[in-house]
């Protein structure tokens, strides 16, 4: 059975989000941001092992408590000048570990309210897979062109629209060498569609949002919160 390596990147500086600290860091239902992403991972029997990728400068992981087993994940100060270098530096590192059809799944640090039956069905859909693929949610919008004077242009169709989304899983062998060639790309699968694959869209929940600007720490605190058991 291939074996399944979870990445975390959190090497970024989050100046999006206009706070002092980066935003995997910041506050959320009581954890850091970070630790939101990491338990979903570290709870999962599938995955061998978890990996948060940290800038080299990081002075913060150090600090926080580990409320998961001993050793479940760990944290490499590999992180990268993009997200895509961050990715591949941290799939170098596992390469004694790793054989190529075993599978990298790469799961933003910035995303706390990935649901466990959506990563289940992730990994469930790209089993037989020679690529992987990711989770994905339609737009639902319709969707406008707009000119630099703030004005429509024109209305663009929707259909066969997707917003991408993490986790995105490929094989180990794969995503390095698609990574090696386009370390510009925001999302492995479009480096993965650079060497000319399909990644499968599988469909994830409108919940696993990007926590990016500040008003979004407010809806994921809610999402959070609302899913707490209430014995
Ligand atoms: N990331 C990373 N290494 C980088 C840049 C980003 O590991 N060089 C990580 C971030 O920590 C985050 C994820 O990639 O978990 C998604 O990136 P993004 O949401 O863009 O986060 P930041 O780059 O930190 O935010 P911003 O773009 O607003 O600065
Ligand atoms: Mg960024």
């Amino acid at each position: 059975m291939p074996k399944i390596f979870a990445f975390i990147p959190a090497a970024g500086q989050g100046s999006r989000m206009g706070e002092g600290v980066p935003k995997q860091y910041l506050p959320l239902a009581g954890r850091p941001l970070l630790h939101h992403a990491a338990a979903v991972l570290a709870a999962s029997r599938r995955i061998h092992r978890v990996v948060v990728i940290l800038s080299p400068h990081d002075g913060r992981w150090a600090a926080l408590p580990q409320p998961w087993p001993r050793g479940r994940v760990e944290a490499v100060p590999v992180g990268g000048t993009t997200r895509a270098q961050s990715v591949a530096n941290a799939l170098a590192h596992v390469a004694d570990d790793a054989r190529d059809d075993d599978w990298a799944l790469v799961h933003d640090a910035a995303r706390p309210c990935l649901a466990e039956a959506s990563l289940d069905r992730l990994i469930d859909a790209v089993a037989d897979d020679t690529c992987g693929g990711l989770l994905a949610h339609p737009v639902a919008d319709t969707l406008k062109r707009g000119d630099r004077h703030g004005r429509v242009v024109e209305t663009v169709s929707r259909e066969g629209l997707w917003r991408a989304q993490t986790p995105q899983v490929f094989r180990y062998g794969l995503l390095r060498r698609a990574l090696a060639a386009r370390p510009d790309a925001t999302d492995e699968a479009q480096a993965v569609e650079a060497l000319g694959e399909h990644p499968r869209l599988v469909a994830g929940e409108a919940d696993n949002f990007k926590v990016t600007y500040p008003e979004d720490l407010a809806l994921a605190e809610r999402i959070l919160v609302a899913r707490r058991p209430t014995t």
